[in-house]
């Protein structure tokens, strides 16, 4: 029996209906067409399953894409405007598993800016992901007080040099929670204030070496700066509402993430 494999689609979209709904509003250019001003918003899929031999799909795109234009993007529409995106999710996931098979249904994401993404997974539908990605720039040097200025040239590099150096960061927190009556997570303010608060305010603009005490005597990798805002962010948030992952780019191509131990699992309820 073959292995089981995870494939991901990404449908684009606007919330505009009409000619754009169709599927000439999103062919494998993978751009729809919007009539009006309308943001586009992002909707991905995450399916399990095995590959089959003959054809070595686990499934036609074609199929995945009719069963979201079809059947999820009308229901997205609908719900639009009165719907928190969570809540979105909630209404979309049995809509869409039937549409899947034989594929398991894993995954469903809806991403309203590069920024901001809910995510529902199977396992525990009455939780939901919030991601959102946040800025802030600081500045660091690279030393460790357990080497010699030395041993720290020859380690660190130019990342050692004594008058510091600059990053843009780039910080994205994903905690998750069920629906609550206002139907989100977490009221966006709320998470923003926290964010600010925390994480933002304290190191936005700062040398984290002198101006931030836990990194006086701690080298400010970027290990050690998104295990402390992992840390500091932990228990921050009112239960059930909880910190799932912190992920800290440095640079594009450098990036440190920390994923909260599993928390008491409910079962699958599937
Ligand atoms: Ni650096």
């Amino acid at each position: 029996m073959a292995q089981e494999i995870t494939l991901c689609r990404e449908i684009r979209f606007t919330t505009e209906g009409g000619a754009s709904a169709g599927a000439s509003g999103n062919s494998f250019a993978g751009n729809p067409i919007s009539h009006h001003f309308s943001p586009v918003l992002i909707l991905r899929v995450g399916l399990l399953g095995r590959m089959d031999a003959g054809t070595g799909m686990l499934m036609n795109i074609r199929q995945v894409d009719q069963n979201v234009r079809g059947n999820l993007l009308p229901a997205i529409r609908q719900y639009a405007g009165d719907l928190t995106a969570a809540a979105i999710l909630q209404h979309l996931w049995p809509i869409a598993a039937p549409g899947f098979m034989p594929a398991k249904l894993q995954s469903l994401e809806i991403a309203a800016s590069p920024w901001l993404q809910h995510r529902i997974v199977y396992g525990d539908r009455a939780m939901i992901e919030l991601t959102e990605r946040f800025e802030f720039s600081a500045a660091h040097r690279l030393h460790s007080p357990q080497l010699t200025d030395q041993e720290n040239a020859d380690l660190f590099g130019k990342c050692n040099n004594p008058h510091g150096h600059g990053h843009n960061y780039e910080l994205e927190v994903t905690v998750c929670g069920p629906i609550g009556a206002d139907g989100t997570i977490i009221p966006p303010a709320t998470f923003h204030e926290i964010i600010n608060r925390l994480v933002i305010n304290r190191m936005d603009h700062k040398n984290l070496n002198v101006q931030l005490a836990e990194f006086r005597a701690l080298n400010p990798t970027v290990e050690n700066i998104a295990a402390n805002i992992f840390q500091t962010l932990s228990s921050a948030f009112a239960p059930p509402v909880r910190l799932k992952r912190v992920r800290l780019w440095e640079t594009p191509k450098t990036s440190c993430q920390i994923e909260a131990a599993a928390a008491g699992s409910n079962g699958e309820n599937q």
